[in-house]
């Protein structure tokens, strides 16, 4: 079925950029935007300009296709299929060459585009594999940057090609990243480590990291000068959840920071949030050419701030404070919030600094905001499905800042983007005070009851109803609203295994560690038993402290246990090696010691789960 929807968009793709050759420079000779067939999502995470702005690209991460809208018109003039789970993109400066990184079919796709008649063709793409995202291109053209999100890298690829000229190590988890305007800097956001990496282009390495526990790192904007890059971001406070510690920011809060290019120094950050009022997951960020303007689209809260640069009270150590600043709130011509709607994620500003386009997820469209107006001036459809399947409502509820006290946070701003921001956290929710647990993924959730670390909660009906109203103290939800989580849950898969053979078997060191795993000298599968490597009881593994709630442990599905930043219910081991040799060892399970090449042949086929 989606093979055939996916061909259907591919043929209309193909049809309507060949159909604008040669050139059609009036509207009434560009296809109608409702003659793309299917009535699907599109639901926009990135979109770039031409240099005359005259077109916009947008990746589709609903339908996994660039949309070619021309500007001027609102007209989608091309859909092209890009692969699955587009995140980024990034066009050339002479607007030829478009890059999208689609981070579940984990390859990098080039286009060939066409500046005078809006065509775009698929040129070639490269498979890297390990959620490939934040995407760069260098000034001269030669050179693009992508982040592995799962391998902690940036690959370095030459153009047009796509050959891999290298992969620098960045850190845990980076997504989003920049490139200094004379092209020798990265600034990466590596979220598992908390902080800004920055890597020295030429040299192919690290240079610093300057971290700062900063969480869900968002778009970054480097200073024309090169001096500081610009980022939105969480904190966590540490605090146990109150409905005092949440009121006075003390939980979650929302952040934007800048830190140095050249050398390590304490980042300098200001608070987002007003009293009453807060900002939930900043993510979108851009500086107007003039660098007069900064804008953040707080996708949890679907507004714009907007921020007059000069003057703004960046503080380092022991800054910024828990709430937004008092002067800056009362200053009308200093700060203001834009309502948007949706899912603001992406923004990009107009040359002359007066527009800003937002990519809005749930809006499936591109508003353009005008900054002298202060509203949304217009709308640029991009196509969505005929109604709001149950999913999109319960996917809506997850990613909205509103459902929380204050509007402080959404259950993304923990379980980012259905998965984990991989922080240790004190939800109460086995009861008592001062339990940090590991924030699990929640992919294949429904599938892996018994929930929670201790396993005590059979009921997820009851658990979400406690996610809402006790773990983000916000309003009752209704019947349907759990029912919409729960479907939305229900889509929540992990993406396809990079430590798998490009044909999807195992290797042979993944093999052996296959037939430990489920062997007699191993015998993993007691409890982590296929197709998810768990089971629906609580074992006690001897990892318990005094002061748990509860004895014992649910174990944790296995599948997609490569990408954790911190294992184990406390976050106690950070590294697969470190669980088997010292907290979890086959030995004080099963009795057995195993050699140092089964261990390593094990771990081999936990990294192919
Ligand atoms: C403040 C951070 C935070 C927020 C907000 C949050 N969660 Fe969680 N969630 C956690 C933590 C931490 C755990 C593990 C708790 C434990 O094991 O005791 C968890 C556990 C879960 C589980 C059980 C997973 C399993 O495999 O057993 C589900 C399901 C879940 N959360 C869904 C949600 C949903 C849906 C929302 C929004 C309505 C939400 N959470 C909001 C931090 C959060
Ligand atoms: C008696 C049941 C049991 C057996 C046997 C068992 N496990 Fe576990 N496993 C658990 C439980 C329970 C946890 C969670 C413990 C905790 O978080 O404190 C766990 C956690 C893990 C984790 C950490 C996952 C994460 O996301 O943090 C890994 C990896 C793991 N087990 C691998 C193995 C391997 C490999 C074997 C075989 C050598 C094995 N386990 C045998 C019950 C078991």
């Amino acid at each position: 079925m989606r093979q055939i929807a996916t061909l259907l968009l591919m043929l209309a793709g193909f049809w309507m950029t060949s159909k604008l050759t040669p050139s059609p420079r009036t509207d009434d000779r560009l296809p109608e935007s409702s003659s793309i067939p299917e009535k699907k999502d599109r639901s926009p995470v990135d979109l770039v300009l031409t240099i005359d702005e005259r077109w916009l690209l947008t990746a589709n991460q609903g339908t996994g296709t660039v949309s070619v809208v021309e500007t001027a018109s609102g007209k989608v003039v091309a859909e092209v299929p890009c692969g699955e789970k587009p995140q980024a993109l990034a066009l050339t400066a002479d607007n030829r060459l478009l890059l999208v990184s689609n981070t579940w079919s984990g390859d990098v796709a080039a286009f060939r585009f066409d500046p005078d008649n809006g065509a775009l063709q698929p040129d070639r793409k490269v498979h890297l594999g390990f959620e490939p995202r934040g995407l760069a291109i260098s000034p001269n053209g030669r050179e693009a940057y992508v982040a592995l999100t799962t391998e902690g890298t940036v690959a370095v690829l030459s153009l047009p090609d796509l050959t891999v000229q290298a992969r620098i190590e960045a850190g845990r988890w980076p997504r989003y990243l920049a490139l200094s305007p004379d092209g020798t800097r990265l600034a990466v956001g590596c979220n598992g480590d908390g902080g800004v990496a920055v890597l020295d282009v030429f040299q192919r390495k690290k240079l610093f990291l300057e971290d700062f526990f900063g969480l869900n790192l968002g778009q970054m904007h480097i200073s024309r000068d090169g001096q500081y890059v610009y980022f939105p971001w969480m904190v966590y406070r540490q605090n146990p959840i109150t409905p005092r510690n949440i009121q006075i920011g003390w939980v979650l809060a929302s952040r934007i920071a800048r830190v140095r290019m050249d050398e390590k120094a304490r980042r300098e950050a200001i608070a987002l949030d007003p009293q009453g009022q807060a900002v939930s997951d900043p993510h979108g960020l851009a500086l107007s050419p003039d660098e007069k303007w900064l804008v953040c689209a707080a996708s949890g809260t679907h507004e714009l701030l907007v921020f007059r640069v000069e003057g703004l009270p960046f503080v380092d150590y022991g800054g910024p404070g828990d709430h937004i600043d008092v002067l800056l709130l009362q200053d009308q011509e200093r700060f203001f919030r834009i309502p948007l709607g949706g899912r603001p994620v992406f923004v990009r500003f107009s040359r002359d600094g007066r527009h800003v386009y937002v990519a809005n997820y749930f809006e499936n469209a591109i508003q353009i905001v005008d900054l002298h107006e202060r509203k949304v001036a217009r709308s640029i459809p991009l196509g969505s499905a005929s109604e709001i399947s149950l999913a999109r409502q319960g996917e809506m509820i997850f990613y909205d800042g509103r459902r929380s006290l204050d509007q402080w946070y959404s259950c993304h701003s923990c379980h980012y983007e259905g998965h984990t921001n991989s922080v240790t956290m004190d939800t109460r929710n086995d009861g008592r005070f001062g339990n940090y647990k590991v924030v699990l993924s929640l992919r294949n959730v429904t599938r892996t009851g018994p929930w929670t670390w201790h396993g005590w909660q059979k009921d997820l009906r009851a658990a979400m109803r406690k996610s809402l109203t006790e773990t983000m103290l916000g309003p009752q939800p209704t019947e349907r609203d759990i029912d919409a989580i729960i479907a939305f849950l229900e889509t929540l898969t992990p993406p396809p295994n990079p430590y798998r053979l490009p044909d999807g078997s195992l290797t042979e060191a993944a093999k052996r560690g296959e037939a430990l795993f489920h062997g007699e000298k191993a015998n993993c599968v007691r409890c982590h038993k296929p197709p998810l490597f768990t089971d629906d009881k609580v074992h006690d593994v001897g990892l318990g402290v005094p002061g748990d709630a509860y004895r014992g442990f649910n174990p944790p599905s296995l599948l997609g246990v490569y990408d954790r930043v911190h294992y184990l219910h406390d976050g106690r081991a950070a590294s697969l090696e470190e669980v088997l040799k010292k907290h979890h060892t086959p030995e004080s399970l099963n009795g057995q010691e195993l050699a140092p090449q089964e261990l390593n042949d094990l771990i081999a086929y936990l990294r192919s789960l």
